[in-house]
């Protein structure tokens, strides 16, 4: 008979044959900063999710180093909003300062850009539009590198372009390149679903469509094909890092993609998986953590290098304990 338990009986052994590895550097932790002085608004929808202020980001920073959490993507959430997004191509802009800030203090944290126009925009789609409200890719494109240069130069250690606009690597890549910042990785969200899962998430970075969806620029869940093949064209284009977003209901594609790429890759687990993980904390504490590992092994096994969640404090603690 084969006895599968042979190498699970003791525990030493079932270690020793383990073949899925989690780290918490595996982990990069999304923060949201607002404008202002001393703010820490902690999201009606995502428990234990803060806005916070540039001032309250270095507390946090802190915070994570004493976790052993030295990554973070950044949000940027502002009042002031016009059709094009003016306010993330400013010099000076919320996330230029933030980054600038945390890179100052705490040098060792590696600060990753969610480059993006959803939280600049009046319209709140992620770039600009033409007169039928249709999103005009090429012009989208201009804005993005330049909001790439102003992350570039206030020291940011590597750009996240989560907008899903066609061509956005080789224009990156051109102006990054043209201004001497040709070690400047881009991690790409290269196959970015247009999903329910992101719900929490608008609210808490205020960046929901005015009108309309994302529809027709964010990938179509019904066609595995091209969730496959954009990442791959992402990666000829010279993505440094692929992604794959949501995390939970896509293993699928992870694994697929990790096949079919020799890039790292990352998986987002968002906004609204966070959420349907955090419902299990009603009943018992004990079993929400197990859940919750458990997934993120799921992503590990799945073919993911790289993590994106709003757990990563959780998972940092629950490995310390253990
Ligand atoms: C776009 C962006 C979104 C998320 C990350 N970057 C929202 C969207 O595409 O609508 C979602 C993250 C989450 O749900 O946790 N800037």
């Amino acid at each position: 008979m084969k006895r599968f338990r042979r190498t699970k009986i003791n525990p030493r052994i079932r270690n020793l044959v383990q073949d899925v590895y989690l780290d918490v550097k595996d982990f990069i932790y999304p923060l949201f900063v607002v404008p202002g002085k001393n703010i820490k608004k902690e999201s009606e929808v995502l428990e234990g999710i803060y806005q916070m202020s540039i001032d309250k980001i270095l507390d946090e920073c802190e915070e994570l180093i004493s976790l052993g959490i030295y990554n973070v993507i950044l949000f940027g959430v502002v009042d002031i909003k016009d059709s094009i997004g003016s306010s993330a191509l400013d010099s000076n802009s919320l996330i230029a300062k933030c980054i600038k800030s945390i890179k100052e203090k705490y040098p060792e944290i590696m600060v990753v850009s969610d480059l993006c126009f959803c939280e600049y925009t009046d319209h709140g789609h992620c770039g600009v539009l033409d007169c039928n409200d249709i999103l005009n890719n090429d012009k989208t494109l201009e804005l993005l590198a330049k909001q790439a240069l102003v992350h570039a130069k206030s020291g940011v250690d590597m750009i996240a372009p989560s907008g899903v606009i066609d061509g956005t690597i080789k224009a990156l890549r051109n102006i990054l390149d043209a201004n001497g910042f040709e070690n400047l990785p881009i991690m790409s969200y290269s196959t970015k679903f247009a999903s329910a899962f992101y719900d929490p998430f608008r609210d808490l970075a205020d960046s929901s469509p005015s009108f309309g969806d994302r529809k027709s620029y964010q990938m179509d869940f019904r066609d595995s094909k091209q969730a496959i093949s954009r990442s791959i064209s992402d990666e000829e284009d010279g993505a440094d890092i692929l992604m794959v977003k949501p995390a939970m209901t896509y293993l699928d594609i992870v694994s697929k993609i990790k096949n079919s790429s020799s890039l790292p890759l990352a998986v987002y687990n968002v906004s609204g998986e966070y959420m349907m993980m955090k419902s299990l904390m009603k009943n018992s504490i004990e079993v929400y953590e197990r859940t919750m590992m458990e997934l993120m092994y799921s992503f590990k096994r799945a073919g993911a290098d790289i993590i994106i969640s709003y757990h990563a404090k959780e998972v940092a603690d629950i490995m310390r304990r253990k």
